[in-house]
């Protein structure tokens, strides 16, 4: 067994890194050693021959892909890059997937919809992304479907943070020690994902038989944290659990204008990836804690 994962250096990708060294043995079909982890330095999704070279000397069975371009507000001026490492590189993985008869797992976003629905969204919900961002991941989804229609699985996420590199939680606590009040929106809604939460639910899905068997159709999966809250609440949480003395007010979006605009109420329904693969979805603030638990570990 051989399984691939993209963005080594990500959030994603360093939480799935850490669960499986830590699984020394993850069941009676993998083991760690089956796991090959990559960078850009060995697999550059801007570039299309980059990407045709690797795949030209590595087989596998798996292809978790976890690398992409996620700078919303900097994406409105990089369209092209964007489109091409989240959109035309995910049909090239499709197709290659598909000729090395390779099952892909690849990662989206709640970003994908435009948030104006008053309903949390379920997976058949009409996308309809507000930024470049979002347009360049429902591209993605859209040519891994149609390229590879059986054997694909898509997890769309939301707000992934970790106790890994630049995220919301790392800003808060950087802003939280040095000033005595931030300003936060409260009027963006949505929930949390941990990565490590993520990773666990990851590793789950790919040991199950319903992904395993072959011929499976290509499906989307939402995935997040429990529970619909608001940045300014994270935010809240953050300080508290770190006892931080900084006063957080609430703000609307229209006064923290960004490049990039933001979907309103992005909360996902949960139920099909429960249901599917009996994975449990994790109380936001129960996660919050863990995180910042391994982050004071690491200090
Ligand atoms: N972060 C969020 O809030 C969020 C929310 C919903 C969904 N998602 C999705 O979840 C997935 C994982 O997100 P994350 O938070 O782990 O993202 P992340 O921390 O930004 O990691 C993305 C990784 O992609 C790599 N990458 C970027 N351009 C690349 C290229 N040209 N070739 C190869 N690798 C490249 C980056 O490499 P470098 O380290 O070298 O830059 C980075 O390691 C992504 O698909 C993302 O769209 C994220």
């Amino acid at each position: 067994m051989k399984i691939l994962v993209t963005g080594k250096n990500g959030q994603l990708g360093k939480s799935i890194q850490k669960t499986v060294n830590t699984d020394n043995k993850i069941d009676n079909n993998h083991s760690p050693n089956d796991f090959i982890f990559v960078g850009r330095g060995d697999l550059d999704l801007s570039s299309e021959s980059s990407i045709s070279q690797y795949f030209k000397n590595n087989k596998f069975d798996i292809i978790i892909n976890c690398a992409a371009y996620t700078q919303v507000d900097r994406a409105e001026q990089e369209a092209e890059l964007a489109n091409q490492i989240n959109h035309l590189a995910i049909k090239q993985l499709a197709s290659i997937a598909s000729n090395q008869q390779a099952k892909l797992l690849h990662i989206s976003t709640d970003y994908v919809f435009d948030g104006e629905s008053d309903t949390p969204y379920i997976e058949t919900d009409r996308p309809n992304p507000i930024n470049v961002y979002g347009k360049t991941k429902l591209a993605g989804e859209q040519a891994l479907q149609s390229v590879m229609p059986m054997n694909a699985l898509i997890i769309r996420a939301s707000w992934i943070y970790s106790e890994y590199n630049n995220n919301f939680i790392s800003t808060m606590l950087k802003l939280g020690k040095k000033q005595d009040e931030v300003s936060v929106v409260n009027d963006q809604m949505g929930s949390p994902t941990y990565a490590g939460d993520l990773a666990d639910a990851i590793l789950e899905i790919i040991k199950h038989k319903k992904f395993r068997d072959v011929g499976q159709t290509t499906q989307i999966y939402h995935y997040s944290g429990e529970e619909e809250i608001s940045w300014h609440r994270f935010a809240k949480e953050i300080f508290k659990i770190e006892k931080i003395e900084c006063e957080v007010n609430s703000i609307a979006t229209k006064q923290y204008p960004t490049p990039a605009k933001r979907p309103r109420n992005t909360f996902m329904n949960k139920d099909k990836i429960v249901k599917v693969f009996n994975i449990k979805i994790s109380n936001w603030e129960f996660s919050l804690n863990t995180c910042m638990t391994i982050l004071k570990q690491k200090q």
